[in-house]
This record gives structure tokens, C-alpha cells and sequence, in this order.
């Protein structure tokens, strides 16, 4: 299997991964989505997997509400962080490993992949794989939960043509970061040029650089390769609101087909 190049923020930043991603992502609410989905489209939810997990952030939320949770990430770095950070007793089970591959065996009542993790899956093999394995280690009836982006010249937000900061403070230092993204519109692969500014003042304290490379999807195209792949689809919506449609990200909830 072709080795994977990670940004590298995550291996750089990677002990300040949960208060930076805290800074602009709501776990809770996002972990309160899952629950929704899993209230109206699952008879039970004992089970769950996490893929790309990192440090487990919400893994380690569910873990909380007493469901037992797995999490498999690339990153042997993230996942140590994630394994200091989780409480002896019902702490998720952090593995490393592909998503293309995934080491487990089925029985999962509820897979997830939050916070674009399938848009890093940038080949149509790696994607048509990883959706096969989901397929494999969820058990029959068991749902599938994924984010994406999808964004559409000419309508497109001007973020994304030119690029936008963002700004807070991490360890008690402002922290700014920049993103430059270009879209290949061939290749549908968005290259996100991206500056962490660690600030003292006006100084620059310390700059981490990173590239992120993600695949842009079209929502029709998409749900369709997961019906290609065995799944039923069971919503398609808003982040994270089960009934509102799709804007320029999505999510979308879909159930392993029978057979
Ligand atoms: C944007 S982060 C999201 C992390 C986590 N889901 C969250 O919301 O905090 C994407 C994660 O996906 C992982 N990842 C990307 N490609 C992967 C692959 N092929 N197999 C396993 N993990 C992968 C990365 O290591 C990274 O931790």
C-alpha cells in the first residue's frame, strides 16, 4: 500500500491538536448529531468507530455516554496524544492504521468520519476502498455518518478564492492561521496552502507551514458512490442538522445495504 504524506501540522502541532481543533470545531455539538442519528436510525448504539480519529475528540465523547468506541488514525503521534488524554476506564481503543485497510473485524453499529476525513482520500481507489471496508466492518442495518466539501465555480465563496485568517489563542499565545487554497478543477482537489502563526506581540514566535491537499465532491456524484458501494442512503443534509439540505459542505448518513 502507496505510503501516505500527512500535513504537516499534524505531526508538528499534534500536542496542541485538541485545543486548537477546540478553538474551531464544536465536538459536542457535533458528537450530539451522531447521537441524533443514531436515536432515529439505529435500534441500538453499543458500538462505535471513529475514522480519523486523531486524538479521539469525539471518541472520547461517546466513550463518556458509555458506548464502546474504536478509533483508527494514520497518525502514530495523535493517536498517543489521544491515549494520554482518555480516562483509564471505558477509554476508546486508538489504532493505527488506513482507512483503505481497515485492521478490524465487523460489528460496528455506527461508523463516522468527521471533519472531512474522507475528503484526504484523494484517489478514486483509496475512496472506492475505504468505503468497501466501512461496508465490511459495519454490522447489517448499521449507519454510516461522513462530512464533505463540496464547492461549485462559479458560485463558489470568496474564501476559497482568496484565501482568509483565522484567529484565536492557544497556550495563552494568539495564534493566526492563514489558508491559500487552490482548486484543480480537473482533478476536483483543493490545495490548501496553510500558515500557523504563533504570536508574542507583534513578533512572530514560532510558524509552522502545511499544505493540505482535499478531494472536493459532488453531492449527487457522491451519494451515488456510496449507493455503488452497498449503502443505502438515509440522509443528506446541512452540517449538522438532519433536516436541512446540503449547503457547501454536507453530510451524509447512509445505511449498509443488505447482503
Ligand atoms: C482533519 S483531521 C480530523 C480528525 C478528527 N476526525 C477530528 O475531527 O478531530 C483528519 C484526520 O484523518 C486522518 N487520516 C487522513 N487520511 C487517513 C487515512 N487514509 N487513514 C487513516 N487516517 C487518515 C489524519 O491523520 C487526521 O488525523
Amino acid at each position: 500500500m502507496p505510503r501516505r504524506r500527512m500535513p504537516a501540522e499534524w505531526a508538528a502541532l499534534a500536542h496542541r491538536f485538541d485545543e486548537i481543533n477546540r478553538q474551531f470545531i464544536d465536538y459536542e455539538a457535533q458528537v450530539g448529531f451522531l447521537l441524533r442519528c443514531a436515536d432515529r436510525f439505529l435500534p441500538r448504539l453499543r458500538c462505535a468507530l471513529d475514522l480519523g480519529c486523531a486524538t479521539g475528540l469525539h471518541a472520547r465523547a461517546l466513550a463518556r455516554r458509555e458506548v464502546r468506541v474504536a478509533g483508527v488514525d494514520l497518525s502514530p503521534r495523535l493517536l498517543r496524544r489521544g491515549r494520554q488524554a482518555a480516562p483509564a476506564e471505558g477509554a476508546p481503543l486508538l489504532i493505527c492504521g488506513d482507512l483503505a485497510a481497515l485492521p478490524l473485524r465487523r460489528g460496528f453499529d455506527l461508523v463516522y468520519a468527521l471533519n472531512f476525513v474522507m475528503s484526504f482520500l484523494l484517489t478514486n481507489e483509496a475512496l472506492r476502498s475505504a468505503l468497501a471496508e466501512v461496508r465490511r466492518v459495519l454490522s447489517p442495518g448499521g449507519a454510516f455518518v461522513m462530512d464533505y466539501h463540496y464547492y461549485f465555480p462559479p458560485e463558489a465563496g470568496s474564501g476559497l478564492r482568496e484565501g482568509w485568517k483565522e484567529d484565536c489563542v492557544v497556550a495563552g499565545r494568539r495564534l493566526v492561521v492563514s489558508h491559500d487554497p487552490t482548486v484543480d478543477w480537473r482533478t476536483q482537489l483543493c490545495t490548501d496552502e496553510m500558515t500557523y502563526r504563533f504570536m508574542e506581540g507583534r513578533r512572530i514566535a514560532r510558524e509552522v507551514r502545511s499544505r493540505e491537499v482535499r478531494r472536493i465532491s459532488l453531492p449527487q456524484d457522491l451519494a451515488c458512490l456510496l449507493q455503488v458501494a452497498g449503502f443505502e442512503i438515509l440522509a443528506h443534509c446541512r452540517r449538522f442538522d438532519l433536516d436541512e439540505d446540503p449547503q457547501e459542505t454536507g453530510v451524509l448518513v447512509a445505511r449498509r445495504g443488505i447482503g
